[in-house]
């Protein structure tokens, strides 16, 4: 009798090894996908076309000239999530030579300004704006309301909570803000306050919905009454003791104001 060949399943063998050798051979070329080092992303702009399409582009619709071999190994949700993040920023902003986002300062601890402390031109008030943001928009050094060193402010102002253009009722400016709002207002004691500040500068952009909200708001006492019945709400439910309304500016036709703002 006789055996019957064998040519099919050593075809596949040498196949596979023939895979598997284009596959290490092409993971070797590409040390960039490897998530061993954050900061080197980070300052990579264009491995973050890449990175994402591997994360998210099932293989079989994968570009071989552009994407990486397909076991992307195991980017976590949470390192995805940041890419994201980051590309999200650098979308609008550039990356600078220390890989933070423009703007955004440098992924470096930075001594504080120094401000005329106790100079009595703040009424003793020692005030900080908390960017909430930051905590969904930055790669590095994310601060979380926790986080922050209290110790020399007498007042913390979560920076912003938005407003609704038609009702005028305080909303959060983001869905991730929601839970962040009880912790900031958890720093509070005897000698620090927790204000909430509603609006900032970009709310009354052109362009925007909210181009002339505040002065809509104001103009009326039926649109003022609306805002501060939300507002009471808004306060009592995430313990917040007061308000910093952020308006960029009255009077100000260029950022939604008219003349008889003031
Ligand atoms: C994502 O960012 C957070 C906050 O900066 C950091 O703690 C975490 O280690 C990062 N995750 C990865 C996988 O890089
Ligand atoms: C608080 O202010 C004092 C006096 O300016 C300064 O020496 C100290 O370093 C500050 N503390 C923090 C945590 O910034
Ligand atoms: C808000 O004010 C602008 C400018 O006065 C006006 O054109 C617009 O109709 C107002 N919008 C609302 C919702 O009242």
């Amino acid at each position: 009798m006789k055996a019957s060949p064998r040519w099919p399943q050593v075809a596949v063998l040498v196949l596979s090894l023939g895979v598997l050798a284009l596959f290490s051979q092409s993971l070797s070329r590409s040390p960039q996908y490897q998530p061993a080092n954050s900061q080197k992303f980070v300052s990579a702009r264009d491995s973050f076309d890449l990175i994402r399409r591997a994360a998210t582009i099932p293989p079989t619709q994968q570009n071989p000239n552009i994407d990486p071999p397909v076991p992307i190994i195991s980017l976590s949700s949470d390192y995805i999530s940041n890419i994201t993040a980051s590309k999200t920023q650098s979308s609008r902003r550039a990356l600078n030579s220390n890989g933070a986002e423009e703007g955004f300062g440098l992924c470096k601890i930075v001594p504080p300004p120094s401000c005329a402390y106790g100079g009595g031109t703040t009424n003793g008030r020692t005030i900080g704006y908390y960017q909430a943001s930051n905590t969904y928009n930055r790669v590095c050094n994310k601060i979380s309301p926790s986080q922050i060193i209290t110790s020399n402010y007498t007042h913390l102002y979560f920076a912003f909570a938005s407003l609704d253009p038609s009702s005028y009722a305080v909303t959060p400016a983001n869905s991730q803000d929601v839970p962040l709002y009880k912790q900031f207002t958890a720093l509070k004691n005897s000698k620090l306050q927790t204000w909430i500040a509603i609006g900032g500068f970009d709310f009354s952009d052109p362009g925007t919905s909210s181009f002339t909200t505040w002065s809509n708001l104001t103009s009326t006492s039926s649109n003022r009454a609306k805002f501060i019945s939300s507002l009471q709400s808004f306060m009592s439910q995430y313990g917040f003791q007061g308000v910093d309304l952020d308006w960029e500016y009255p009077s100000t036709p260029e950022r939604g104001g008219q003349r008889a703002d003031m």
